[in-house]
């Protein structure tokens, strides 16, 4: 019996005892939550970019170090060692930082007592709180938002020059490239660091679309040119700096709105794989990772600016006599069948291939309910952020399509997303969503266009810092999983 009981307590000692070793070597982020819900409505993961360059430095370092004789060591093996410490601790500390937001990320998660979602007051001015149907979670998102303004910053890359580097188009239907360029190398500048040191991510600032103007030669299709670019492009900053090895450029990245942006990332394999790509043609089947890639909008602006007419969009209670609107050209593999089914078939879908003469596309978009967005030859369309700002709901009809801001707007409560098959029952399926239900969705559209608006300079909320806050989620690891 006395014998069982020493074995007992024998067994015991050596369970807690090796616990407390496998405690003491596990990685500090392993007890991070690896995953919770309630983020975004689905399970959420951290991951945890590593540094491992730094520590071979320090590596290094300690190894010169061990090869100096003790009275020999000179002052190189001494400063290297320095110096890789103090990289090394550079690093802890900006990553100290991004472990402290996402515990205060976590906590917004937890305080349910929180009072934020009660807040609906929007004076649409710098005090702005989000709220209501159209987030996921707004106080996550809300908390979020913060902490990204109170520490995050990007160091832009000096290399290159205009036309394909620090200069986009900032007009037509890529704009977004040359604004988002535009306002990050000369706008608000407060999430911009000088010092590369201080940096959480690194942006690679060329132009596609420039790129494509310039080194592509129609018809050829060859866009190996444009790779040859990226490729060149990223071998210049990661031999000039230490940054990109770091992480395999995992904490870099590039923006781009032009089709072939996805095709132009190929250039380099980590970049494609790797690297944040912050894409307008984010098809999940051309390689769109939502867990570590950005999707764009699109946001045409003939001649560099929104039409007036969808700056004042009509008021709430003038009637809207269309159901639905679409225009457009053949493109792709679903408009075919939209317009198959509804070209010229129904008084109150107004489905056209090419618009009449006198007849006007945004007045349609103001006078209608519905607006048709299908996807053309590329899965993004201007069509959305258009109905948008003209406070149609956007009815969605493609495939593959990752949504922007989707990880933090709930685009059911500002859109309906239909299936390709469901485009026979388009008229029925429309005319079945009740007035209130109606309502509801047009006051979403309204509550997030300030999400999609382009300001110059940006303004907190908009459309550059939703881009900036997806970048950000991805830096944090915050990722769907
Ligand atoms: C200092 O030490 C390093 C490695 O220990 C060696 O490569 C270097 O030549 C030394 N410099 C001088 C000035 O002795
Ligand atoms: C939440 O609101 C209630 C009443 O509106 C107030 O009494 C309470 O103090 C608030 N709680 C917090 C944490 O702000
Ligand atoms: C990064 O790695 C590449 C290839 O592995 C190498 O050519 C380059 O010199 C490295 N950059 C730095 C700064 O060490
Ligand atoms: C991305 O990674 C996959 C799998 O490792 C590889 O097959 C592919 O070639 C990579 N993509 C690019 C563009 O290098
Ligand atoms: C809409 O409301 C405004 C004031 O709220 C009113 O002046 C106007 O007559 C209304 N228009 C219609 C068509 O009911
Ligand atoms: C998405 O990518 C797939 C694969 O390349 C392609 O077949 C499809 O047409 C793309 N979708 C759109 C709308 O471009």
């Amino acid at each position: 019996m006395k014998l069982s009981y020493r074995f007992f307590f024998f067994v015991i000692y050596w369970l807690l005892a090796i616990s407390i070793i496998v405690f003491k070597l596990l990685p500090p982020h392993f007890f991070d939550p690896i995953t919770f819900h309630g983020l975004y409505r689905s399970k959420v993961q951290i991951r945890h970019v590593q540094f491992s360059v730094s520590s071979e430095e320090l590596l290094r370092a300690v190894v010169l170090d061990a090869h100096g004789d003790h009275l020999h060591r000179n002052k190189s093996s001494h400063s290297i060692l320095a110096n890789a410490k103090k990289i090394l601790s550079r690093e802890q500390r900006l990553e100290r930082a991004l472990a402290r937001a996402r515990a205060s990320i976590r906590r917004a998660l937890a305080d349910r007592r929180s009072n934020l979602s009660s807040v609906t007051a929007d004076n649409g001015g710098d005090d702005y709180i989000p709220s209501g149907d159209i987030y996921r979670n707004p106080r996550l998102f809300h908390q979020s938002y913060l902490e990204m303004e109170r520490r995050f910053k990007v160091y832009v890359y000096q290399e290159g020059e205009p036309p394909f580097v620090h200069y986009g188009p900032c007009k037509d239907i890529y704009s977004i490239e040359g604004r988002f360029l535009h306002e990050m190398e000369q706008g608000i500048g407060m999430f911009r660091t000088h010092d590369p040191n201080a940096a959480h991510v690194y942006f690679m600032p060329f132009s596609v679309t420039w790129m494509v103007k310039y080194l592509y030669t129609p018809p050829s299709k060859d866009l190996n040119p444009l790779r040859r670019f990226v490729s060149d492009y990223v071998r210049l900053v990661s031999t000039r700096h230490p940054y990109w090895n770091r992480t395999h450029g995992a904490d870099h990245f590039m923006l781009a709105c032009h089709d072939w942006g996805p095709h132009a990332s190929e250039g380099d394999p980590f970049l494609y794989n790797t690297s944040i790509r912050v894409l307008c043609n984010a098809n999940t089947t051309e390689g769109f990772s939502p867990r570590k890639d950005v999707s764009l909008p699109e946001i045409h602006l003939y001649g560099g600016e929104v039409s007036p007419k969808l700056l004042s969009p009509p008021p709430d209670n003038a009637t809207r006599p269309h159901l639905a609107f679409f225009a457009g050209g053949l493109h792709g593999p679903i408009r075919p069948i939209l317009l198959y089914h509804w070209k010229n078939h129904d008084k109150d879908l107004r489905v056209y291939e090419y618009l009449p003469k006198g007849l006007d596309y945004y007045s349609f978009m103001l006078s209608s309910k519905f607006c048709l967005c299908p996807s053309g030859y590329e899965v993004a369309s201007p069509r959305i952020v258009e109905a948008i700002y003209a406070e149609c709901v956007p009815v969605i009809l493609s495939q593959h399509y990752v949504l922007p801001f989707s990880d933090v707007l709930r685009w059911e409560s500002f859109s309906v997303q239909m299936d390709v098959s469901d485009i026979p029952r388009l008229k029925e399926i429309l005319g079945a969503i009740p007035e209130n239900k109606y309502r509801k969705l047009k006051e979403g559209v309204r509550a997030v266009r300030k999400h999609f608006t382009m300001n110059h300079p940006a303004k907190r909320y908009d459309v550059f810092h939703m881009v900036l806050h997806s970048i950000w989620l991805r830096r944090l690891n915050v990722g769907l999983a």
